[in-house]
């Protein structure tokens, strides 16, 4: 019985900064940005976004299209939310989600963490369920804000957004292999300790370790699967900045004795680079999104075509992985409304960017409300006695 992605939908915020207006004002050179780390905006949370508005927001179109096609919801009775932004050092953020889609109580909820790598351990471990029960459906969640310091080398490659998955048999848009190779080592190449809002970063060691990383993986693959590198047709990486896919596929080309040119090794990722240059980095939904920007960008037909993942998370996990792509999939894309979406985002100014960076959750325990900035249809409304204050609109 195939197992896999069954639906995928994918949010962002409605503010972005035109990476040229950064590299005015901190004196960089706009091509460092657009040619040498391949970006050209990023998008910017407002006061009342979270990783839990950004979920519900992008699960908000499944919900749906279940509804719309006469399938129940309730069929969803796991939510394995993955984030390294969390809100709450105990509280899953899922839990807080599964209230604002009106999920009901027969549903396990939890949360996953490592680094960016922890939506694939959330997709893979979803497989894995319904291959055991294969009538219920897991709603796979990757959310989070990529923070770091204003100044630092980091700056240019922050962004945010959430990816919301539906796993389940019979899939209607990717069949997932149980095959897969892996990579884990010990490394300080990216972190963010509990006492910090911005990450840690050694940024240039840590593109050589997610290099490594794939190589790794890619071995261990070898190992566990008959497939070789001709008989991939598309590739999908994690999407730090859109640059470093780039080097990671001609580093796995190299590796393998391919029969590809450059036009033809660019062809298999190109698609899966549009939407990230233009939101960045979102940690664990940055390489799903980078799925769902193939999908939306490539008018051809891709049924029966293989993709190969490689999801990395520093500190360090790296996974790579397949899966096909299902006879009428283009029936369960969201290509539409992902435009509207991103045609809507309002660029700002690098003041106002400045002033949305400072903006941070108070910790004071008192009763905060929080301006609306977002046109979402899911909103943090403020904070009151250290609980978040969800909204529908
Ligand atoms: N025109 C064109 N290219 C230019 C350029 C210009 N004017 N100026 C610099 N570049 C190129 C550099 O040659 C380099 O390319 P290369 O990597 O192929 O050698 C690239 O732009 C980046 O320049 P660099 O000087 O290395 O940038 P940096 O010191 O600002 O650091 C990162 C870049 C990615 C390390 C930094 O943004 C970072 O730390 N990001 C966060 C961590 C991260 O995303 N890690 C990835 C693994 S998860």
């Amino acid at each position: 019985m195939p197992v896999g992605i069954d639906d995928i939908s994918f949010y962002t915020t409605n503010f972005s900064l035109d990476l040229q207006e950064l590299a005015a004002n901190n004196g960089s050179d706009a091509a460092k940005y657009t040619v040498g780390i391949g970006q050209e905006r990023m998008s910017v949370p407002g006061a009342d976004e979270d990783v839990v508005t950004m979920a519900a927001n992008a699960s908000m179109a499944l919900i749906d299209g279940m509804s719309a096609r006469g399938e129940d919801p309730q069929a969803i009775t796991t939510i394995l939310f993955a984030t390294e932004t969390g809100i709450d050092q105990s509280k899953a953020a899922g839990v807080y989600l599964h209230s604002l889609l009106k999920l009901g109580p027969r549903c396990r909820v939890v949360e996953l963490k490592q680094a960016c790598y922890s939506a694939t351990a959330a997709l893979l471990l979803a497989t894995a369920w319904v291959a055991r029960k294969p009538k219920e459906k897991v709603l796979v969640i990757a959310s989070d804000i990529a923070r770091y310091e204003r100044q630092s080398p980091g700056e240019a490659t922050q962004g945010c957004g959430a990816v919301a998955m539906i796993v389940s048999a019979n899939p209607r848009l990717i069949e997932l292999d149980p095959e897969t190779g892996i990579h884990t080592e010990d490394v300080m190449d990216f972190w963010r300790p509990n006492y910090r809002s911005t990450a840690l970063v050694d940024g240039k060691y840590s593109t050589k370790v997610y290099l490594r990383s794939v190589r790794a993986a890619w071995q261990d693959f070898q190992h566990q699967s008959d497939l070789t590198f001709g008989d991939f047709d598309y590739f999908c990486y994690h999407l730090p900045f859109s640059r470093m896919a780039q080097k990671a596929h001609n580093h796995l080309a190299n590796g393998n004795a391919h029969k590809l040119n450059a036009k033809a090794l660019d062809q298999q990722i190109s698609a899966s680079l549009m939407y990230n240059r233009i939101t960045g980095n979102s940690y664990t939904a940055a390489m799903y999104i980078g799925l769902v920007s193939l999908l939306d960008n490539t008018s051809a037909d891709l049924a029966g075509k293989r993709i190969g993942f490689f999801s990395y998370g520093s500190g360090s996990v790296g996974e790579f992985f397949t899966g096909t792509l299902v006879k009428g999939y283009q029936n369960m894309l969201h290509q539409q409304a992902h435009q509207t979406m991103l045609d809507a985002r309002q660029p700002l100014n690098y003041a106002d960017y400045q002033k949305m960076y400072a903006f941070e959750v108070p910790t004071d325990g008192g009763d905060h409300v929080f301006e609306q900035q977002t046109n979402g249809k899911f909103r943090l409304t403020g904070i009151s006695q250290h609980k978040r204050l969800y909204q529908v609109r």
